[in-house]
């Protein structure tokens, strides 16, 4: 049993998708989130940055004394994937769970994998797919724009812009007959409608930030580590940018005003 918080990073609101799901299925855990607004997106600069970044993330959520640090973060989870080997707490990114759960829902065997850039380019839900299954063939497309997009609050049904450029990006996964989609990059759920209506409903949409959270539940459980706390726990926002940008849009997306829980730290 331990009662110290569990520690959520991201490069902005895309972490928000994995926190949602652990409020749901952990109520009574304390949560600490830092969201990297100010140097948001990761997904397109170097590795070298990327890792210094996450770095820096971890380095904050371990000085707020958590249990279990979550890269809710596809980019840092691919790219800089041995990053969690340091630390002497669990730690997990999102690749592991999200490509597991992938590989046994496929029926057809043709998954497509959407993300950012630099995780499209390190090739790491191909490689993890096919060491599951060997058979599995994968049609990856990155969707840059989908992160400003998200963090701009173009998120709506709605959105005549969101859903052209998602048409324009995922019609070539379409077309090759998918039935299953790993939606590598954690603020992809928070527009999953239009992607589903692009899609339609026979491809099966996998949520990184879920099965990361489901995988999180499971691990603090193996190892002991849950909450006894029997009050419902709480969540500390932590961004390096603009406090009411976030709150916004953040509030929209769990559905509940968080303003006052939010507070901006100098990550630097
Ligand atoms: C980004 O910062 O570009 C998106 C983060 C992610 O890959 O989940």
């Amino acid at each position: 049993m331990d009662n110290r918080p569990i520690g959520v990073f991201d490069s902005g609101l895309g972490g928000l998708t994995a926190v949602k799901e652990l409020l749901r299925i952990m109520p009574n855990e304390n949560f600490v989130y830092f969201g990297d607004t100010g140097r948001v997106p990761y997904g397109s600069r170097s590795r070298e940055t990327i890792i210094k970044y996450a770095k820096q993330d971890m380095a904050f959520l371990q000085s707020n004394n958590v249990k279990m640090i979550i890269a809710a973060c596809g980019t840092v989870s691919s790219v800089a994937s041995g990053i969690g080997d340091e630390l002497s707490l669990p730690y997990t990114g999102v690749l592991k769970p999200t490509a597991r759960t992938a590989a046994s829902v496929t029926k057809n065997k043709k998954v497509g994998v959407i993300a950012t850039t630099a995780t499209i380019r390190s090739g790491s839900y191909r490689r993890e797919l096919q060491a599951i299954d060997p058979q599995i063939e994968v049609f990856e497309k990155d969707c840059p724009l989908f992160v400003p997009l998200v963090e701009n609050g173009f998120i709506d049904d709605n959105e005549e812009i969101t859903r052209l450029v998602a048409q324009r990006y995922l019609t070539p996964l379409k077309e090759a007959g998918i039935d299953t989609l790993i939606l590598g990059c954690t603020h992809y759920p928070i527009i999953r409608n239009i992607i589903s209506g692009v899609l339609g409903s026979g491809v099966t949409l996998i949520d990184s930030g879920r099965e990361t959270a489901l995988f999180c539940a499971e691990t603090l459980k193996k190892k002991d580590l849950l909450s006894d706390r029997t009050e419902e726990g709480d969540c500390s926002f932590f961004v390096s940018d603009r406090v009411e940008g976030f709150s916004q849009i953040a509030g929209i997306f769990l559905g509940r005003n968080i303003k006052n829980e939010v507070s901006h730290v100098d990550i630097d």
